[in-house]
């Protein structure tokens, strides 16, 4: 069976835009590959955190993804510094890349430029990521069309270890494959929707109430004009409020555009499917919020199950790489 991975920062909170782009595809993948899901808190730590918020936040965005229907009986769902492996393994990478593949990492660029502290940690992050994907012999990487280039290093680590240690891991999809919409901020409809420190009228929650959710589609940003049209680049504001009706009711955008007139019906429609999507996911995650010992046991044997292999691929990147194994 294919194997998938694929992980998720604990920074922020989870938002539509993360739910309708990524995590919905995740739900749908986990029923046709080998589906290995990570929360990803060693990257967390590249810019600098809060050690309560970031604990905090790591449990949360578990929930999360167990709420939205992970399934911890179809796929495996785990909290990257649980398998020290990710770090040991990392070394390997940052070993195998060249300091100028990855000054050329554009995230690296644009991520440095606009922070004061730039950890080395931020510098070498794709060598972590590299060993995330590397130590599952990991077939296709589903992320957004930001990560392309991380993707590629991987492949490019993954190609060059080989050809130097011998065969070791499996070499991932260049492909990025299709995921679902494009959900762009209601104020300001040209950006995509991001953390909501950074947008709060823009952004919404996955756990977000029900008034709230209303109250920011009623006051999302539209265009000139009238019309109900899918056209993101002459109608960003309404063709992502058909992008995100679609999206949550399972329609494309033009379909979800059918019968609407008016700006006011399409703003109402859409916070209602919103909301209708959230309501049961809000409701799981109110019972995983009331019975911690249930996501805690969940990410315990999705460490030991993730370990089994990581510790395999790891054991045969050591050897071939020539480090003594211990006596
Ligand atoms: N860098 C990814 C992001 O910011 C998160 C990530 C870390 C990841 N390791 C991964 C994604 C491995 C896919 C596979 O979205």
């Amino acid at each position: 069976m294919t194997r998938v991975f694929s992980g998720i920062k604990p920074t922020g909170e989870v938002h539509l835009g993360n739910l309708l782009g990524a995590l919905q595809y995740w739900v749908e993948d986990q029923h046709r590959a080998d589906s290995f899901y990570c929360v990803v808190d060693l990257h967390a730590l590249t810019t600098p955190q809060n050690p309560e918020e970031l604990r905090a936040k790591t449990l949360d965005v578990a929930r999360i993804l167990l709420a939205i229907g992970l399934d911890p009986e179809v796929c495996t769902l785990f909290v990257q510094s649980h398998v020290h492996e990710h770090a040991e393994m990392a070394w390997l990478m940052e070993c195998t890349v060249s300091y100028g593949e990855l000054r050329r990492m554009t995230q690296f660029k644009d991520k440095s430029e606009s922070s004061e502290f730039v950890s080395g940690g931020l510098f070498t992050y794709p060598a972590l990521m590299a060993a995330d994907i590397l130590l599952y012999e990991t077939d296709r990487v589903p992320v957004g069309d930001d990560q392309r280039q991380h993707l590629e290093i991987t492949r490019d680590i993954a190609m060059r270890f080989n050809s130097r240690y011998g065969d070791t891991f499996v070499v991932p999809a260049a492909a990025i494959p299709r995921t679902g919409a494009r959900v762009m901020d209601l104020q300001q409809p040209t950006d995509k929707m991001s953390k909501s420190d950074d947008s709060p009228q823009g952004t919404v929650l996955v756990t977000e109430d029900p008034r709230s959710i209303e109250k920011k589609f009623k006051r999302a940003v539209t265009d000139s004009g009238t019309e109900v049209r899918y056209d993101p680049e002459n109608k960003p504001g309404v063709s992502n409020l058909l992008a995100i009706l679609g999206a949550a009711t399972g329609r494309t955008p033009e379909e979800a555009a059918k019968g609407y007139g008016q700006y006011g019906p399409l703003k109402s429609d859409t916070a209602e499917a919103v909301i209708e999507l959230l309501r049961p996911v809000q409701e799981r995650y109110q019972m995983l919020a009331d019975d911690p010992g249930q996501t805690a046991a969940v990410l315990r044997s999705g460490a030991d199950k993730a370990q089994q292999i990581a510790a395999s691929v790891l054991a045969r990147a050591r050897r071939n790489i020539g480090l003594l194994s211990r006596p």
